[in-house]
């Protein structure tokens, strides 16, 4: 078998063997297939998509490519949960604390920034100490014993996607639902929890930008899912402004603090709750959402989620002051408030452009080589609906880096006003079980 004509033949729109499939995962991982090889292959599936079947089968390859981890020797019911990705989303960074601190594992493997979204690992990684890279059987104890941990793939875990994911940032072959669905679904079933919650993103800042896309995904992830017993929900919910207020690693991990306080912004504790109440039910800690909400809020209110997400960045090395304390994180040497020319209510804040603006700030990598800044960043001072004064600040910028006027005038045009009230609407958007 040559790689070459496996491109060709998804390249002119064929469908791949099982065993093509195979070839080019086992292939990739041991190093025999280079990575323009693959990317022109990760391009190819982009323009021409995979059938349900193909994506199964990569699904599968993926997920096989290392260790599967077996958490059956881990009492209760093990949680895990995976956003497709936006921008400003560190829901993983509140919710897992929650539904740890509410008595149900939470197991979960995560991963890092991806074109212009944020990733938990990186976010993690801004708190000084924290390491993601457990082994297996450091992240099976630490899982019994603490009920939360959130860890890298290992090499031993998933390698395929561990190299497709990075060579997919580079070479703009993320938003596509078989590479997507593959993606998160090997690590997912490699994780080997019993309920896995997929947060679906739609809009601007998300890889799906229509409903309809989004629908597909969530729908092909929840079907494979079931095929291999797992119970999998899949929520669909808004990016078209970022989450929250704060983007970038270390900004983001204050806001999951605050949230983790009692605060935070309401889009923000909306998808938190939401997200932790789905969860709590599905593992039958709890009769109904409504319970589900109040049971997560009230680790809230005693602080045990707040403590229980110390616990977890001391487990892994992290420094749990940082949690008691936030403003113990370095700030970054520019602050520039980005101002409003003119007066009106906010209509919107283009999510994707916020998201690439922190990126050149620092937060994200524009090559695979790139080291991130933690501190670098955008903090919204105003959401959508929100009435701004000429001359008040829309959001600040931190930066390290010199000379980034450019990218401070962009974080302007990301705001469009209206003259008119704008109505907010709910984050959540639809649910599929
Ligand atoms: N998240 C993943 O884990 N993989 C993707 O491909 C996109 C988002």
């Amino acid at each position: 078998m040559r790689m070459v004509d496996i491109i060709e033949k998804k390249r002119d729109g064929g469908v791949l063997t099982d065993e093509e499939i195979r070839f080019f995962i086992s292939g990739y991982v041991d190093g025999s297939i280079p990575d323009y090889q693959a990317s022109a292959l990760a391009m190819a599936i982009y323009f021409r998509g995979m059938d349900d079947h193909e994506i199964a089968v990569l699904t599968d390859a993926m997920m096989h490519s290392g260790d599967v981890i077996d958490l059956s020797n881990i009492q209760g019911i093990k949680a895990d949960k995976h956003s497709t990705g936006g921008v400003g989303d560190k829901t993983s960074l509140a919710a897992g604390p929650i539904v740890a601190a509410c008595g149900v594992k939470m197991a979960k493997m995560s991963g890092r920034g991806l074109g212009h979204t944020g990733g938990t690992l990186d976010k993690l990684e801004s708190i000084p100490g924290f390491r993601i890279g457990l082994t297996i059987e450091e992240f099976e104890n630490q899982v019994n014993k603490i009920g939360l941990a959130i860890i890298g793939q290992t090499g031993e875990v998933v390698p395929a996607d561990k190299k497709l994911y990075a060579l997919r940032d580079v070479t703009a072959t993320v938003p596509s639902v078989p590479l997507i669905a593959s993606s998160i679904m090997s690590k997912k079933l490699a994780g080997g929890s019993d309920i896995i919650l997929l947060d679906v993103k739609v809009g601007d800042g998300a890889f799906m930008k229509t409903k309809e896309d989004a629908m597909e995904l969530a729908t092909k992830m929840v079907a494979i899912g079931k095929q291999l017993g797992r119970k999998v929900i899949a929520v669909l919910t808004k990016m078209e402004e970022p989450l929250g207020r704060a983007v970038g690693n270390s900004l983001e991990v204050k806001e999951a603090i605050e949230t983790l306080n009692g605060g935070g912004p309401a889009d923000f504790n909306e998808l938190v709750y939401d997200a932790t109440a789905k969860i709590l039910l599905a593992a039958g800690k709890v009769k109904t959402l409504e319970e589900g909400f109040e049971k997560s809020k009230e680790v809230v209110a005693d602080g045990s989620a707040l403590r229980k997400f110390a616990e977890m960045v001391e487990a892994q090395g992290g420094d749990p002051e940082y949690i008691y304390h936030p403003e113990k994180f370095p700030q970054s040497k520019y602050d520039v408030a980005i101002l409003s020319d003119r007066d009106g209510y906010v209509a919107r804040i283009a999510a994707h452009d916020i998201g690439v603006a922190a990126m050149r700030l620092g937060a994200g990598r524009e090559t695979m080589e790139d080291a991130i800044d933690p501190s670098a960043g955008i903090l919204l001072c105003k959401k959508v609906g929100d009435f701004v004064k000429a001359g008040e600040p829309l959001a600040h910028a931190y930066t390290n880096k010199e000379n980034a006027e450019e990218v401070f005038a962009e974080i302007g045009h990301c705001f469009y006003l209206a003259e008119e009230e704008v109505p907010v609407e709910p984050i959540i958007i639809a649910s599929i079980d």
